[in-house]
């Protein structure tokens, strides 16, 4: 018999029993995972598919919190056991690599000088000027399917719209971008880590980045390439180095996100058809506030970046009632705060006019998202444009059979079979 009161005793008897993380079923829904965490583990140590140990924050408040806490490093030279699986940790910028020197692999005051060095040359100015190319680039993709009545979506759709516009935004001329896509391509399919073609596949990114900063530096331009060299903060310029490992993230970082918001926000609107329908009919009035609250609410109810990058304590420090220990990884769950019933309102409903949507899915503190305007531009033409012109679009299949990519940080799904009207 168990002794009354034995405190094992009572929270096994009330608490379900912990959910299984990285598996499958985790991969396609984990949102029943992340509602027992908040509840009963809100910060929860795991053991991570590469044999690193971690923190999950999965509240809110706390993730919000740790997002801005300057005692939890960027950098991966603090954790505590960087050598502890050889190398092959998965976390970016663990094993020495010069793109690796990135935003979000480093801490003040390099952190604040390289953001206010990029910040002056990827304006919102430049972005909202960018607005009609990304039209152009969303109708000729549509373009390319639209006869067919059917189409994958990621590949025929989101994959190539995000990786085009970056190339252009950068000045990386037309005929070398079908190159940048194959390159992307391999890190997307392999889960970014740096093996094997992954390793190829950066090693020529950054030799061919060196080389265009070599020629713009001859003959700048108007684009982001150009102004990159030309921002100065007083007086100092990017390094080479720097100017190059600065494209590498944009164009890491605003590749695979803008695929995922794009992905998981046709997948949620299908799913959700009075949503859907309300959504039409607003843009068939030319209505553009609720496209405006409705990416919004997508980004938080099935965001693309499921966790934060990696952060680690550089002090013993407590986070939600729980202590950390120096050089431990902390990762915020973002995919779980923004589904956090003490924050938002109904949170697993899908409500594309919610107002006080302070999500926390590009981000918060000095790392917020630097491509969110962007973002959002892409995310709203390629939502307003498939809706208004495959107006009956429709899943081909069940919504169950859908694979997920079940990676660390990224949410997103392998494919997205449609059907649809030929036009
Ligand atoms: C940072 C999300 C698109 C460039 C971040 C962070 C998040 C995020 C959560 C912070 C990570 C952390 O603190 O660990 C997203 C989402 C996107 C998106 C959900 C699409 C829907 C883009 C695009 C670009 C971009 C299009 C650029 C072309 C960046 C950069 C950082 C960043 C450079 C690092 C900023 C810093 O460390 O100061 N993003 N992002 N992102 N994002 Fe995005």
């Amino acid at each position: 018999a168990v002794p009354a009161g034995c405190p094992a005793h009572t929270s096994s008897a009330a608490v379900p029993p912990a959910p299984e993380l990285f598996t499958w079923e985790f991969a396609t829904d984990p949102y029943p995972a992340y509602a027992w965490l908040r509840e009963h583990s809100p910060v929860h140590r795991t053991t991570l598919p590469s044999g690193v140990e971690a923190w999950l924050v999965t509240r809110y408040a706390d993730a919000r919190q740790a997002l801005a806490d300057s005692r939890l490093s960027k950098n991966p030279a603090h954790h505590a056991e960087p050598a502890h699986a050889k190398g092959k940790t998965g976390i970016p910028g663990e094993r020495k690599a010069e793109l690796m020197t990135h935003l979000l692999n480093i801490d003040p005051p390099d952190h604040t000088r390289l953001r206010r060095l990029v910040s002056k040359a990827f304006t919102p100015r430049r972005i909202a000027q960018f607005a009609p190319r990304v039209q152009e680039l969303t109708d000729r993709l549509i373009d390319g399917f639209v006869e067919k009545g059917e189409a994958d979506l990621i590949h025929e759709f989101a994959f190539p719209l995000p990786i085009y516009a970056i190339c252009d935004l950068l000045g990386v001329p037309r005929e070398d971008q079908d190159d940048f896509r194959d390159w992307a391509g391999m890190m997307i399919r392999h889960g970014g880590g740096p093996r094997g073609g992954v390793a190829r596949s950066v090693k020529k990114m950054r030799a061919y980045l060196l080389e265009l900063i070599h020629r713009k530096r001859e003959d700048l331009g108007d684009d982001l390439i150009s102004g990159l060299i030309r921002a100065s903060d007083h007086g100092e310029h990017l390094t080479e180095n720097e100017a190059a490992a600065m494209a590498f993230i944009l164009l890491f970082a605003g590749f695979e996100t803008t695929v995922n918001l794009i992905g998981n926000g046709v997948h949620t609107l299908l799913n959700h058809p009075a949503e859907r329908e309300r959504l039409q009919r607003a843009l068939a009035a030319g209505d553009s506030e609720l496209l405006a609250t409705g990416v919004e609410e997508l980004l938080r109810y099935d965001g693309p970046v499921e966790l934060a990058t990696w952060r680690f304590a550089t002090e013993p420090l407590t986070i939600g009632g729980q202590r950390v220990a120096e050089g431990d990884p902390v990762l915020v769950v973002l995919a779980a705060a923004d589904r956090d019933p003490e924050r938002f309102a109904g949170p697993d409903t899908l409500d594309l006019s919610r107002s006080d949507n302070q999500h926390l899915g590009y981000g918060h503190g000095i790392h917020y998202c630097l491509g969110a305007p962007l973002a959002r531009l892409e995310g709203q033409a390629a939502l307003a444009t498939l809706l208004t012109r495959l107006p009956d679009l429709r899943l081909a299949g069940e919504s169950g059979d859908l694979r997920w990519r079940g990676g660390l940080i990224m949410r997103g799904l392998r494919t997205l079979p449609v059907e649809f009207t030929p036009g």
